[in-house]
């Protein structure tokens, strides 16, 4: 079944190239990988994450980004994509907005940083630091649906518009959903503002403690 959906994936690229595409904006459900089809231990699927060529943003990367984190964590913070310090040492959030992430973790969960799983909703940096199009969200987000699958965590924290949206397929936002809880299969998810918005709007991380503060009284 997988062999088929490969081999049907390959010759749907192989015509797109003959007329002329370098890279495909299909609808998601035409190119998505299936999470069923991922790899079944995170070390295996890291690595199909870092020869990933299935969109436009793996020809600028320096480094994929995986994740990184307790792979048996109770609590998963979902970001954007990376951004420049990402891309170039492979690990999430260690930039600024990692900075703040992290103090929001230790400070207010009180847990140290590596207590908890942090991922992204693309695994490569946008050129930029754009918003990942639609077509290179979906075509991703299967990645991160594998991973939530094999860490369970219990809670979910979508930081910003991009990873609530793609979670939840709901476009509201942000600052109306924000500390929200919504029960999903498996998990509780929060949303809560991204760490960067936090950067640029500082009057914001009132709203951005009491979300956590919430995450705090979920959590065993
Ligand atoms: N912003 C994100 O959304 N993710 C990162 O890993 C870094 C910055």
């Amino acid at each position: 079944m997988k062999n088929l959906h490969n081999a049907l994936q390959l010759k749907q690229l192989h015509l797109l190239k003959q007329l002329g595409y370098a890279y495909t904006d299909l609808a998601p459900s035409e190119l998505e990988v299936e999470a069923a089809d991922l790899p079944d231990s995170l070390e295996a699927l890291q690595q199909t994450v870092a020869g990933c060529h299935l969109c436009e943003l793996s020809k600028h990367r320096h480094k994929s980004v995986f994740g990184e984190g307790n792979v048996r964590a109770q609590v998963m913070f979902v970001g954007e994509g990376p951004g420049a310090t990402e891309d170039s040492t492979g690990r999430p959030f260690v930039g600024r907005a990692g900075e703040v992430l992290t103090k929001m973790i230790e400070n207010v969960l009180l847990v140290p940083r590596s207590d908890v799983y942090i991922a992204n909703i693309v695994k490569c940096r946008p050129p930029s630091n754009r918003v990942p199009t639609e077509s290179e969200a979906f075509t991703c987000r299967p990645y991160l649906l594998k991973q939530i699958e094999m860490i369970q965590p219990r809670i979910i924290v979508t930081l910003g518009a991009t990873a609530y949206r793609y979670l939840t397929n709901d476009t509201s936002p942000i600052s109306r959903v924000r500390g929200n809880a919504i029960e999903a299969k498996g998990y509780t998810l929060i949303p809560t503002f991204h760490p960067s918005y936090l950067l640029r709007n500082p009057s914001a991380k009132k709203e951005a403690f009491i979300d956590m503060k919430k995450v705090k009284e979920m959590m065993e």
